[in-house]
């Protein structure tokens, strides 16, 4: 990972400019929302997802045209191929939902009872839910300060015998280190899956995340990159993987038209889950991949204009990762902003996040509490009886205990500045809008002072 240089250089590589005088002057005449004045963001977010009349054409297409109980072929299908395809991979498989997605990744990476997986404690739980459901145990490594992603230098010491793979969170749409994580499972011969849930259309050295390991599982929820409404879908380039996926979770009438390996054929039947997809989801996902690159690039652009205005303050993770490593594009499924004004860095992120949502930002938290550090963590509790620790497989528990990843627990702990909401619309006037509000901000420190030492006392 690049090495970090002065907040007021990173962005640009230049030295940052200081807010200009007519911005400070606006920002100190005018009060924070919080304290009754104006808001500084009267702009709203276009409607997320797009749904307009290409949507609707190919959705109603399908359903007029098609069986809406498909098992093989159709629009499922050809989607399937469209997406392998836009990711330079040979296969993919459409599910139900990204959860489903990721199991079938960890099916295909032949993750069995007892099997160790590291991966990272900062993510939504279906990341970790999946190694679980597997009955496998997940071992927890910290994140990178910049990308909030797996540290890739934090891999080796949690890597014990019984590890078989390492699953990787492209978080907020900000692509991990995929080189080096590629370097460290190359080093031990470990699987590597993604999680691209919150990643589509991210790339990293100008290749598509999902495209860097043995499956990249993606979510199509509604919220995300791509949507289909609910659904997900793994790209994978070995065919035995693939065969294995296809095992995990579709029809029984697929599997025998696709399923070669004669080992596996011995076990298909209707035994396991049914994550098939809905085809009006497959429609809606197929009829929006062609402008998905649009939709990234725009966002870039929104955040690039946003960052222009106030690197010097609020940053996001990633910019030096950006700029060191030429090709790489955030995703921005969400933007995760980190105070590096000195300033600034004496009030609590709680407080600063709750006063620029007070002016009118979707800023908010999202991880709340590190995976680890969850109940079912502290009780041993997912499938009940202890499983999946106390299966015989299972070689050794897992230290959960707090302090063993500091910067996730701080991040946590002090409080996440998260800008939600998609800005796949190129739009200065609200970025500009953005950029009061943080100026605002700076402009009003005794104002958040004052808040802070009163909550403290
Ligand atoms: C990182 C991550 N992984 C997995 C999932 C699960 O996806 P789904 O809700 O489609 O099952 C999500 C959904 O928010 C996610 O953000």
């Amino acid at each position: 990972m690049a090495k970090r240089s002065s907040p007021a250089r990173k962005q640009t590589g230049r030295k940052a400019k200081a807010p200009t005088r007519k911005a400070s002057r606006a920002g100190a005449s005018t009060a924070l929302a919080l304290s009754r004045g104006e808001k500084a963001v009267s702009r709203g977010l276009p409607p997320w997802p797009v749904v307009d009349d290409a949507v609707v054409r190919a959705v109603t297409k399908v359903l007029k045209t098609q069986p809406l109980n498909a098992v093989t072929g159709g629009i499922q299908e050809r989607f399937e191929k469209q997406f392998s395809k836009y990711h330079g991979r040979r296969y993919a498989v459409m599910t139900n939902g990204g959860t489903s997605a990721l199991q079938l990744a960890l099916a295909a990476c032949g993750i069995r009872a007892g099997d160790e997986v590291i991966t990272t404690p900062y993510s939504w739980g279906a990341s970790t839910g999946c190694i679980l459901l597997r009955n496998a145990i997940p071992v927890f490594a910290d994140i990178d300060t910049e990308t909030l992603c797996l540290d890739p230098s934090k891999i080796e010491e949690r890597i014990t015998g019984r590890t078989k793979a390492i699953l990787v969170v492209h978080i907020y749409g900000m692509p991990a280190d995929m080189p080096a994580i590629q370097k460290v499972a190359r080093q031990h011969e470990l699987a590597v899956i993604e999680d691209c849930s919150q990643a589509a259309g991210a790339k990293c050295r100008g290749k598509l995340v999902g495209a860097w390991s043995d499956a990249g599982a993606f979510s199509l929820q509604a919220s995300k990159n791509l949507v289909a409404g609910e659904g997900g879908i793994v790209v994978l380039n070995s065919r035995d993987a693939y065969e294995r996926a296809l095992l995990a979770g579709v029809h029984p009438v697929r599997m025998k038209a696709e399923i070669r390996n004669h080992e596996l054929q011995r076990y298909i039947d209707s035994l396991g889950p049914n994550f098939r997809p809905h085809p009006l989801a497959a429609a809606m996902a197929s009829s929006q991949l062609g402008r998905l690159a649009g939709w990234v690039r725009e966002k870039n652009r929104s955040f690039a204009h946003l960052f222009r205005r106030v690197g010097h303050i609020l940053e996001p993770h990633g910019a030096e990762y950006i700029r060191q490593h030429k090709g790489t594009v955030h995703g921005y499924h969400m933007a995760s902003l980190k105070v590096v004004h000195p300033e600034l860095r004496e009030i609590p992120r709680r407080l600063i996040a709750r006063a620029l949502a007070a002016e009118g930002m979707p800023v908010g938290g999202y991880v709340g509490t590190p995976i680890p550090l969850r109940t079912r963590f502290a009780d041993l509790r997912f499938h009940g009886r202890g499983c999946p620790w106390t299966c015989r497989h299972a070689k050794r528990l897992p230290d959960y205990a707090a302090g063993r990843w500091p910067v996730v627990e701080e991040i946590c702990r002090e409080g996440e500045i998260i800008l939600h909401g998609n800005h796949y619309v190129y739009d200065t006037k609200l970025m500009d809008q953005y950029a009061a509000a943080i100026e605002k901000l700076v402009a009003n420190l005794g104002d958040l002072r004052t808040r802070a030492e009163r909550a403290d006392r």
